[in-house]
């Protein structure tokens, strides 16, 4: 990877590469869509990128899955339908995911040149304003995210506000491959998700409003299990899926840092710790790869080379009172934060 390919010009504003650097762990960002692009872990003094991705500008620009290590917002995941309302208000969001909206639509904020407010080599600090509008969401809200080298972690921390009520939920969108992006499946990954629940979908993977107790269900991951080993099983949430593509309700206690997640990579023992402070999780099997695209290193992009654990607000809770709230008030401050953690 070359920082000149990272160099371009969208929409009249500039995108760079910058890295974060300690003695066990290296990432590399670019601030178009504010989007982790590699994040190697030193292991018996070898390098292994646990994140796909691509090698310049141009090739995020031109391929087909658009979401790789992106900040996603305004809303990430689905809105039923494109549509909420606040105080009697209906609004209509862009439809990108037929019937529904994904990912805070076409010009979300994975598609957007963020600005850099502060780039060390622990730390970097990016912004963006998405205006009142934009995407159909009311408001002008103001979005901070803090990529932070700590240790063995890397830790994402959100803060947003806004001068209209809205609606908000932001996520970081990397695919993880701990085996080393791109060298296998993630079939033979094990996983442990804290979570007793899930929330069902509908087949247009809008979820029912109910929760789902896991118990004797393939959606059990209290217990360490692979991700391959249940994922063909006969249940209809599967089917709708196309494998697992469903938010876990956490088990919390309080309103700190909580562990979510726990994966590790089948060929290099390398373990990944999710500590979140979200209400859930959405486990992602990449369940839509197709080998399609070229990633760094010429690897290609094939079905479930890579997992997401996306910690965020439960999908389509603009429409979901029962839900923990994701509405955004003039005078609040919104803040989030997630770490992802390495051991070797
Ligand atoms: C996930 C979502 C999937 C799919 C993917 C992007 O977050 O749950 O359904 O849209 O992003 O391809």
């Amino acid at each position: 990877m070359k920082r000149e390919d990272f160099k371009a010009a969208i929409n009249g504003k500039d995108t760079d590469l910058f890295v974060l650097k300690n003695e066990k762990l290296e990432v590399c960002i670019t601030n178009y869509g504010a989007r982790i692009v590699s994040l190697k872990v030193l292991k018996d003094n070898h390098w292994i990128d646990v994140v796909m991705g691509f090698d310049s500008i141009k090739d995020y620009l031109s391929k087909d899955e658009i979401y790789h290590g992106t900040i996603v917002g305004r809303y990430a995941n689905r809105i039923a339908r494109g549509q909420f309302s606040i105080d009697g208000k209906t609004y209509a969001l862009n439809i990108n995911n037929k019937p529904n909206h994904l990912h805070g639509g076409p010009d979300g904020f994975h598609n957007q040149v963020w600005e850099v407010v502060n780039a060390s080599e622990k730390e970097l600090v990016l912004s963006y304003l998405s205006k009142d509008g934009e995407e159909g969401y009311p408001g002008n809200l103001q979005t901070m995210v803090t990529y932070r080298l700590s240790g063995n972690e890397l830790e994402i921390h959100f803060e947003a506000k806004t001068d209209k009520t809205t609606v908000l939920n932001l996520t970081n969108h990397s695919y993880f491959n701990l085996n080393g992006q791109g060298t296998s499946t993630v079939l033979d990954h094990t996983l442990e998700i804290k979570a007793d629940h899930v929330t069902p979908v509908d087949e247009t993977l809008i979820p029912t409003g109910e929760l789902m107790p896991v118990e004797g269900t393939p959606f059990d991951f209290r217990a360490p299990h692979t991700i391959g080993e249940r994922i063909a099983e006969d249940h209809i949430q599967l089917a709708y899926g196309g494998g697992y593509d469903h938010n876990y309700v956490l088990n919390r206690n309080g309103e700190g840092r909580t562990l979510a997640a726990k994966a590790t990579g089948d060929k290099t023992g390398l373990t990944m710790e999710v500590y979140t402070t979200e209400p859930g999780i959405q486990l992602y099997t990449g369940n839509f790869m197709k080998g399609l695209n070229t990633l760094k290193g010429g690897y290609k992009d094939d079905l479930r080379t890579g997992f997401c654990l996306e910690t965020q607000h439960f999908p389509d809770s603009p429409n979901q009172a029962h839900f923990p709230s994701t509405f955004l008030s003039p005078g609040e401050v919104f803040k989030s934060s997630t770490s992802f953690g390495f051991i070797v």
